[in-house]
């Protein structure tokens, strides 16, 4: 075995954030090594499906080597795979939420598998992409600290819209710009119903210490039902007008109070939910930029000022360089 060289392998690796990855581990090489940090890279083949077992047969038929696995899907399948690589001694490295959102029990099994192993698990861009929150929490967490409260801006989608909204765009029309902008996802309805913001901050209440499920987080969609059943992006786009003279109204009593409205996830004591707030205007949620992420923290330490984490939170380029922090750090505690 060379000493210090890791082998990453890479599923996603012809995706957004896959091939942003692949272009900054080829281009910063160089500068890795002159670090210590030798990365030999096995991407999967382009149209190649991930396979586990096909994987793991690979990693055991290659004999005694450092092996990572960087998981830039987001496939539940590929997800199922982690504690098998694990127990194999292969380290994980992944933007990919599923894992983590998975059944409280199955989740403390997989944090639980990778410490008993040895091996990392890093995740730091599944929520935030490469803003450090999920590292920021963690530390809290064990030097103590206990979370009392957050409130955060989870989604770059959301931000924007309701940034655009706030500056005098319609509903439909601040959706439409952010889809222009490769802000949301193909089908906005994915960003609209709310969904990836709770799973979000499950994974925040569960760094927090909070034994929370997905099931425990209610959550408000940004138009109706029936809107939401509309699988074709376009139409779904074309039909957006029909929910504008609600949010019309909506901001209009805010602004009457004084306030803004932002799309909030919210963990309180136990209780955590995520949905449409009026947010005072001197406040760090009302001055999130369009597509900003925005996280504040209230704890022991930080109970009178929050701490704040705020920034770009989302975007492929981003993300691929927190995946790379995260490999660099797993690459390090691998030696
Ligand atoms: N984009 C962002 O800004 C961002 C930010 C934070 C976190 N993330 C997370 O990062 C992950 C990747 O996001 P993305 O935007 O790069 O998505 P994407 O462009 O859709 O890329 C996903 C890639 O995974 C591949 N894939 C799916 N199932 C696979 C399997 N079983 N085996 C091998 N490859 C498989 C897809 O190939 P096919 O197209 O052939 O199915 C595609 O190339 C997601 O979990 C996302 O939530 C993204």
């Amino acid at each position: 075995m060379r000493p210090g060289v890791v082998h990453v392998v890479i599923a996603g690796a012809t995706g957004r954030v896959g091939s942003a990855l692949v272009q900054q581990l080829q281009t910063q090489s160089n500068l890795l090594a002159r670090q210590g940090v030798h990365v030999r890279l096995d991407p999967f083949k382009r149209g190649d499906r991930f396979s586990g077992d096909a994987f793991l047969r690979r990693v055991q038929g290659r004999g005694p080597r450092r092996n990572l696995f960087v998981d830039c899907t987001a496939s539940d399948d590929v997800a199922s795979t982690y504690a098998a690589l694990f127990e194999a001694g292969v380290g994980v490295v992944t933007p990919n939420k599923r894992a983590n959102a998975s059944p409280f029990g199955a989740y403390r099994h997989l944090l639980d598998t990778a410490r008993r192993c040895g091996v990392p698990y890093r995740y730091e861009t599944t929520v935030g992409a490469a803003l450090p929150v999920i590292d920021t929490l963690r530390s809290l967490v064990e030097r103590g600290d206990r979370v009392h409260r957050i409130e955060a801006l989870l989604s770059g989608t959301l931000s924007y819209v309701f940034a655009r909204m706030s500056a005098g765009a319609r509903f439909s029309t601040a959706v439409r710009e952010a889809h222009a902008l490769g802000y949301s996802e193909p089908h906005p309805r994915e960003d609209l119903a709310g969904a990836d913001v709770a799973r979000k901050l499950l994974l925040l209440a569960r760094e927090a210490g909070r034994e929370l499920d997905a099931d425990d987080i209610p959550l408000e969609a940004l138009v109706s039902d029936c809107l939401l059943r509309d699988d074709d992006p376009a139409s779904f786009l074309a039909r957006l007008p029909e929910a504008d003279a609600q949010w019309d109204t909506r901001l209009r009593e805010a602004r009457s109070s004084g306030a803004s409205l932002a799309y909030v996830a919210t963990l309180e004591g136990a209780t955590a939910h995520v949905g449409v707030r009026e947010v005072a205007d001197d406040t760090a949620l009302a001055a999130a930029r369009p597509g900003e992420n925005v996280i504040v923290l209230w704890t022991d330490h930080y109970a009178t000022l929050p701490l704040v984490v705020r920034g770009p939170g989302a975007g492929p380029v981003v993300t691929a360089a927190g995946v790379l922090t995260d490999i660099i750090g797993a690459v390090r505690s691998m030696r």
